[in-house]
């Protein structure tokens, strides 16, 4: 059947020809990345979908990624997710109301003299981002988000990061920022769970968020493959938890990941702390070279959501533009839209 799908999704992609072009986030499954007319990481699929000439932008990809598509391109080009279902678990774990509440209660508790930027991962729902271009805060991804603190602390003393505590206390770490001045805020508990005092003193607040598969990955999966292969290369992604992070060679974003590795030495061995989807692809790749490429867990853990983009999601959505009907079309409303915007240009010009 998968097969089948496969040579739909052909067919109907010949039909399209330039009416639509089909972006690809690396995580996806192999039977659909084969499809892509272009791949990426969440910054390079933004700044593709801005610059996307086609009617149809279809992001093979999640929810929030369709959103900023949508939100960077023309307002005549459509945005469509092949499965609405195709969520970010990290994303769900903040919400605006949620977010507004730490905002007023952050902004009752800390020293007047004080002000706070806030900034949203780019793995968050649109109205969050809409809540940064508004609060003068800004957007960030795995792969710019030093550059985008160091940017935050020029406005401002203090920066509210949401929702992953992991890439913002990696991101702070590497600023030289002392793991005592980034605290946690916890949105199900009074104040955050915080301290007056531990408010005051902190540099960054850190939403409680993180990726449920990222945080499948261990320092003793580290330790193990280190002991084996002492000349070993470890390379991880920022939504680790920070002990992987510490103990890994390289740290970056999911084109880093694959750059890093295609680039390096050959005859070297990697053990990858990312998604097995990517992980899988790129031992395939570099074999040839000698280099062989390991998964860092020792259970299978994809993102679910990711995974539920199949051919036959694929197949049915374009068959569908093929026939003048567009379906699952991800649509930000205008006051929404417009404020988000702000943040992302913002994150744009800045990385
Ligand atoms: P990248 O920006 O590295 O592609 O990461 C997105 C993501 O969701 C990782 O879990
Ligand atoms: Fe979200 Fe984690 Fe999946 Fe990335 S891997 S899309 S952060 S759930």
């Amino acid at each position: 059947a998968d097969k089948e799908a496969g040579e739909r999704i052909r067919a109907a992609k010949a039909a399209l020809g330039k009416k639509a072009v089909l972006l690809c986030h690396h995580y996806q499954r192999a039977d659909v990345y084969e499809h892509a007319d272009l791949t990426g990481d969440s910054l390079k699929l933004s700044r593709l979908a801005g610059e996307a000439e086609a009617e149809n932008i279809i992001f093979c990809g999640v929810h929030f990624m369709a959103e900023v598509a949508d939100i960077l391109s023309r307002p005549e080009q459509i945005s469509i997710l092949p499965d609405l279902a195709a969520g970010c678990s990290m994303a769900d774990m903040a919400n605006l109301a949620k977010v507004e509440r730490c905002w007023r209660e952050l902004s009752a508790l800390m020293n007047p003299d004080e002000k706070i930027t806030p900034v949203t991962y780019i793995n968050s729902a649109a109205d969050l981002k809409a809540f940064c271009g508004t609060h003068g805060g800004i957007v960030c991804t795995s792969s710019n988000a030093p550059k985008i603190l160091e940017w935050s602390f020029n406005q401002r003393e203090k920066v509210l990061f949401f929702p992953d505590q992991h890439l913002g206390r990696w991101s702070g770490y590497k600023m030289n920022i002392p793991l005592d001045e980034m605290v946690i805020w916890n949105p199900d508990l009074e104040q955050g769970g915080l301290t007056r005092e531990q408010i005051s003193k902190a540099k960054i607040i850190l939403w409680h968020g993180f990726c449920s598969v990222h945080q499948m990955f261990q320092p003793r999966d580290i330790i193990k493959f280190r002991n084996q292969y002492p000349d070993g290369i470890v390379i991880s992604h920022p939504e680790c938890g920070f002990e992987v992070c510490k103990q890994s060679d390289y740290i970056g974003s999911t084109e880093y990941i694959l750059k890093t590795v295609k680039e390096g030495p050959p005859n070297t061995r990697w053990l990858v702390g990312t998604e097995l989807n990517l992980v899988e692809r790129l031992a395939r790749e570099v074999k040839a070279e000698g280099k062989i490429v390991q998964f860092m867990a020792s259970t299978v853990c994809m993102c679910s959501t990711m995974q539920r983009i199949d051919p036959q999601h694929l197949a049915w959505t374009l068959e569908n533009l093929v026939a003048g009907k567009t379906v699952n079309q991800i649509k930000v409303p205008e006051h929404e839209a417009v404020p988000a915007k702000t943040a992302l240009e913002r994150m744009l010009a800045v990385s």
